[in-house]
């Protein structure tokens, strides 16, 4: 088994698949990852399961790579609540940054409703669409990736594959909006939608994967010392930054959260 722990667990999964389903299970998301190159004792390591929960995960994984082995099974309960992990608590600074999530959900949660009816002939339909480019630069990406990019992941190792996936995914990200500024430029409704849903889909996932398993994990390593600097760092990034536009950017994603319940009030009525 030890010799599992340190292959990377698109690997395992691709000769054992039932691993894939074990961690699914414990809502460990490695399957879909396309990536893929975590190695398995940091799959595990970084969930920070419940000590009982992660020996049984152990037992388990062994089982389905040497089923004939006579593996000890261990004490306790085996998993009986699929969640792995109940409310999170947050230092203050990283508290900040699930915050500033809140205000992109708000706005992704909008995207498809509008998508559904956009008009790109209208100048209420573009409208919306290059507030919305707006936003992200702004935002997602110069005020929240950037503080993540410059100043968090500066008290990790970036060469750890999880903090290579996020920054992949902000890459990415960048390139949704890209592309879709293009297909404004050329009236190209098909790419408009098709990148702004991609960017929808991607965003939504990376920031589970951040409020779920990158930032608490990120927490427990930070000493009280390094919670304060990170907090401090946080402020003077933001001092740089243009505090009405952020204020314009947070009212603009409120205003999504509106717009998304009369989107669907409206169809209710309609379909009465
Ligand atoms: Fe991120
Ligand atoms: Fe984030």
């Amino acid at each position: 088994m030890e010799k599992y722990l340190n292959v990377s667990i698109k690997e395992i999964i691709g000769k054992f698949p039932e691993v894939g389903r074990i961690l699914e299970e414990y809502k460990i998301g490695c399957v879909p990852c396309t990536l893929g190159s975590c190695l398995l004792k940091d799959v595990v390591g970084i969930h920070n399961l419940p000590a009982d929960q992660e020996a049984q995960l152990l037992y388990r994984i062994e089982k389905a790579i040497y089923p004939k082995r006579n593996v000890k099974r261990p004490e306790g309960k085996a998993l009986t609540c699929k969640a792995p992990v109940g409310n999170i608590k947050y230092s203050p600074p990283i508290k900040r940054l699930v915050d500033e999530h809140i205000v992109i959900k708000q706005w992704l949660e909008l995207i498809p409703s509008v998508l559904e009816e956009i008009d790109i002939e209208s100048e209420a339909g573009m409208r919306w669409i290059s507030d919305s480019l707006d936003f992200v630069r702004f935002y997602a990406d110069k005020f929240h990736h950037a503080k993540e990019e410059d100043i968090l992941f500066g008290y990790t190792d970036k060469n750890l594959d999880i903090i290579k996936t996020i920054l992949r995914d902000h890459e990415t990200a960048r390139g949704h909006v890209k592309a879709t500024s293009e297909a404004v430029k050329s009236k190209d409704k098909e790419a408009i939608v098709q990148h702004l849903s991609a960017y929808k889909d991607l965003l939504k996932e990376h920031i589970k994967k951040e409020d779920e398993i990158l930032y608490p994990w990120i927490d427990r390593g930070l000493s009280t010392r390094q919670v304060g600097e990170l907090f401090a760092k946080f402020d003077e990034a933001e001092a740089r930054i243009d505090k009405g536009m952020i204020e314009q950017c947070e009212k603009f994603a409120h205003e999504a959260e509106e717009k998304v319940r009369k989107i669907k009030k409206r169809r209710q009525q309609n379909e009465w």
